[in-house]
């Protein structure tokens, strides 16, 4: 590309929309400029100048000045037909939308072979921590062992208040889609979709695999009850809601669940939107990542960093990919949970491969132990059923010839 000035055809004029126009106004290194913005409502008020607006998306897409598609919309089905039609008419793109590059990323990854065009999305994956730059770049080696964190920003940011401040749930979730944190449909945040969605993206640069979302399993925030929230008090514990993958015995794991976390435990630390991926390498150990996962200006930040690498003709490599080692993708896993349900609900301790101990207490069952990951999704559609992650809890893969603890991997 290096070309002096990159001119952005933008699709999308909401929260990271204008939060990208405003750092590329405050930031004076990249160069690029803003030619057209593509809309959908007629009848808002904007707060720039209505000629950058059209309604229009063929005015972008088949503009030949434009060199950049910038895809900030909403709509996962819309934008992948954006992202397409831009590739073949030769441009470049950059994208926030994890649901779209979740459910398409094979897809995209062909298009961009097809047609000789990159497609970059650091800002999809929690907020403005770079962290799919430096897998595919720093952590340029097949040595990962797992990466996992705090992949959702409105859910964290709503543990943090009804944890800390004691609110209501549900004036944390209207707070955190206030803040613009939220997706428009949070059931995507509380339900543990949108962190799952991440959680596809970083599993092809850590470990060279197309995964789809519906293979990985995704337990959410929104079954956490009062009792669970004094259980975690009372023991020193913090909740978040953590997604993991891991390699072990040459298959790769992942799931999205909430989990108890020792306060001792780096995790806990981290509040409000903000977000954490933990990278463990077999010879660099774990490092650390914590940064804004939610909000205008840290997406925006994140989204000006891809149009700016742009300008230097940087492209993914899909290094892990190219090394072909075609990893297989599972959920035959134990984990240790704390399970908690309404008296009569269909849970038995024969659910359990190990179990550990059980009470019943305000009319409520808890039962802890060791399940299996396909066991949890069965559980979490029946109704008032809450599922937590021990602390520290262990993962024992069900189909290895051993069935040997993966000790090294134990949780954070
Ligand atoms: N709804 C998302 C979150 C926005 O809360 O993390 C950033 O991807």
């Amino acid at each position: 590309m290096s070309k002096k000035n990159l001119k952005l055809g933008l699709f999308g004029f909401g929260c990271v929309g204008q939060g990208l126009y405003h750092v590329l106004h405050e930031t004076h290194g990249v160069k690029a400029e803003i030619k057209k913005i593509c809309v959908k409502h007629h009848n808002k008020t904007r707060p720039i100048s209505e000629s950058f607006f059209t309604f229009n998306k063929e005015e972008i897409l088949n503009d030949p000045e434009i060199d950049v598609v910038v895809e900030l919309i909403d709509d996962a089905k819309a934008a992948f037909e954006i992202v397409k039609t831009a590739l073949e008419h030769g441009k470049a793109v950059v994208t926030a939308n994890k649901k779209m590059l979740a459910e398409h990323l094979e897809e995209i990854y062909d298009l961009q072979r097809k047609h000789g065009k990159p497609v970059l999305y650091e800002g999809s994956v929690c907020g403005s921590i770079p962290i799919l730059r430096n897998l595919e770049e720093y952590y340029d080696n097949d040595l990962i062992n797992s990466i996992e964190g705090i992949f959702n920003g409105s859910t964290n940011y709503i543990l943090t208040k009804v944890f800390e401040e004691k609110k209501s749930y549900s004036d944390a979730l209207k707070k955190a889609q206030e803040l613009g944190f939220a997706e428009s449909d949070p059931s995507l945040d509380v339900q543990g979709y949108d962190p799952k969605y991440k959680l596809v993206i970083a599993i092809a640069h850590t470990f060279g695999v197309f995964v789809k979302p519906e293979e990985v399993i995704n337990i959410g925030i929104d079954r956490i009850s009062d009792l669970d929230l004094k259980f975690a008090r009372d023991n020193g514990y913090f909740i978040k809601l953590i997604a993991r993958a891991f390699k072990a015995d040459g298959k790769i794991y992942g799931f999205v669940a909430p989990q108890f976390i020792e306060a001792v435990n780096p995790l806990a630390s981290v509040r409000n939107e903000f977000n954490a991926v933990q990278v463990q390498g077999a010879f660099a150990e774990k490092q650390l990542f914590i940064g804004k996962g939610a909000g205008s200006y840290p997406t925006g930040s994140a989204v000006l960093s891809d149009i700016s690498a742009l300008t230097y003709d940087y492209a993914y490599e899909y290094k892990k990919l190219l090394q072909g080692d075609n990893h297989e993708f599972s959920n035959a896993l134990l984990v240790d949970v704390f399970v908690s349900f309404e008296l009569g609900t269909n849970i038995t301790i024969q659910d359990f491969a190990k179990f550990e101990s059980g009470y019943a207490a305000q009319g409520k069952q808890y039962m802890v132990g060791q399940v299996s990951l396909s066991k949890l999704q069965q559980w979490s559609a029946l109704e008032g059923v809450g599922i937590i992650l021990a602390p520290n809890s262990s993962f024992v893969a069900l189909d290895s010839a051993s069935t040997d603890l993966v000790e090294e991997l134990k949780s954070a």
